[in-house]
């Protein structure tokens, strides 16, 4: 018998994410007034008497006080630990254990952790599902959902869209679940990287070899050849058109929390930036919170979604509790049916190290399992199945 949990993107079939997103346009009534885009419906009860913890060790505004609001209106309770300085972390208790003795207060976990792989260390000693709300620089899918859910609702669709992504493309775990979120849906992928913040290594491999993506030269848009480093776009689509036009611009903040030292000289999207042609209907999108990379002198725009994106987070984080809390316990043959072992890997105690320095497993002992990707016609690699590092010999 295998658990349900949400750890990566990468764990819910596109089939999976269209029926959540089915049940958040059920949850989400329509007023019309654009500053409150919804009301829930209110006799949602659907998960009543379930109870959810919320483990944050990370702060968080948006993310943890969705999840709670969502379980509330879907009829559960919820229990919190906001901060690590109040838990037992600061005696020094390992997370195994903590996750070990929360799952016998809740029939759901929701993880916020500042190391890289730490959701998937919580799904090996639970015994309810785990939600990744977020684990170092690695991933951050629920994230991922509302920026979906606000291009289905904004956009209509993803296949064939421009997506520039801009920031700190290495700290910035949204970014990472967002990259393989579009190119499972046909996205192309332009990155506008901060100087020396590009994607990490092991995202982009997994663009290429996994996910079948090329990555093509900047110099086919010569007119943003200043901005954007790299475009990943599917093996098939066509040849880049110029003049280009960007769809929507991700714009993510510097991820002071996870470099040593700041000072970078990083973008800010104001008037200025989005001076040239190709931005003239481009939609802006913001996972929040924003610091200085973003004026908010667009706030009042109509293609300003930030907003929008955000409040999102409410009706499909309950189609998330509600997916999870009645899949309940599912034999993995029935999961791969269900597409949520996609991606082909197998795991294998390896007995090397993960590359990482902020992996979980250099904090807790584990055994670091290996990850073997069978991508395809691409050479077996294997990765720490933890974080997605390389895995280095010891
Ligand atoms: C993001 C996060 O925590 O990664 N916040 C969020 O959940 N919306 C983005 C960020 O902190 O920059």
């Amino acid at each position: 018998m295998t658990l349900r949990h949400i750890i990566s993107i990468n764990d819910l079939s596109r089939e999976e994410v269209e029926a959540l997103f089915g049940l958040a346009d059920r949850y989400l009534e329509t007023l019309g007034d654009r500053q409150i885009p919804y009301r829930i419906a209110a006799s949602a009860s659907e998960c009543s008497g379930a109870v959810m913890a919320t483990l944050f060790y990370e702060p968080s505004t948006r993310t943890r006080l969705s999840f709670e609001s969502a379980m509330l209106r879907v009829g559960g309770s919820a229990i919190s630990s906001a901060s690590p300085a109040t838990s037992s972390a600061v005696k020094g208790e390992t997370l195994a254990d903590t996750i070990r003795i929360v799952s016998g207060y809740a029939d759901l976990i929701v993880l916020r952790h500042p190391r890289d792989g730490a959701a998937r260390l919580a799904a090996q000693y639970t015994s309810v599902p785990v939600i990744n709300g977020g684990d170092g620089a690695r991933e951050h899918p629920t994230q991922t959902l509302c920026d979906l859910y606000t291009l289905k609702r904004e956009l209509h669709r993803l296949e064939g869209l421009n997506v520039a992504v801009l920031g700190d493309l290495q700290g910035g775990r949204t970014v990472h679940s967002l990259v393989y979120a579009l190119a499972r849906f046909g996205a192309n992928i332009l990155t506008m990287p901060a100087p020396g913040m590009e994607l990490p290594a092991h995202v982009a491999s997994r663009l290429r070899e996994e996910f079948r993506y090329t990555m093509r030269s900047a110099a086919a848009l010569p007119e943003l050849s200043q901005l954007v480093s790299g475009i990943y776009a599917p093996r098939t689509a066509k040849p880049f058109a110029s003049p280009a036009k960007i769809d929507v611009l991700y714009i993510t903040r510097f991820q002071k929390e996870r470099w040593k030292g700041g000072g970078v000289n990083y973008p800010r999207v104001n008037a200025e930036f989005l001076k040239a042609p190709a931005f003239a209907d481009t939609l802006l999108m913001h996972p929040l919170p924003r610091t200085d990379e973003l004026d908010p002198g667009f706030d009042v725009q109509d293609r300003a979604v930030y907003f929008r994106q955000a409040s999102y987070g409410v009706p499909i984080r309950m189609a998330i509790i509600t997916l999870l809390l009645n899949s309940g316990r599912k034999h993995s043959a029935q999961l791969l049916e269900d597409g949520l072992l996609q991606s082909q890997r197998a795991e294998l105690d390896s007995g090397r190290m993960c590359s990482n320095e902020n992996c979980i497993t250099r904090f807790e002992e584990s055994s670091t399992f290996g990850s073997l990707h069978a991508a395809g016609d691409a050479p077996h690699r294997l990765h720490c199945a933890y974080c997605d590092y390389k895995l280095i010999g010891i």
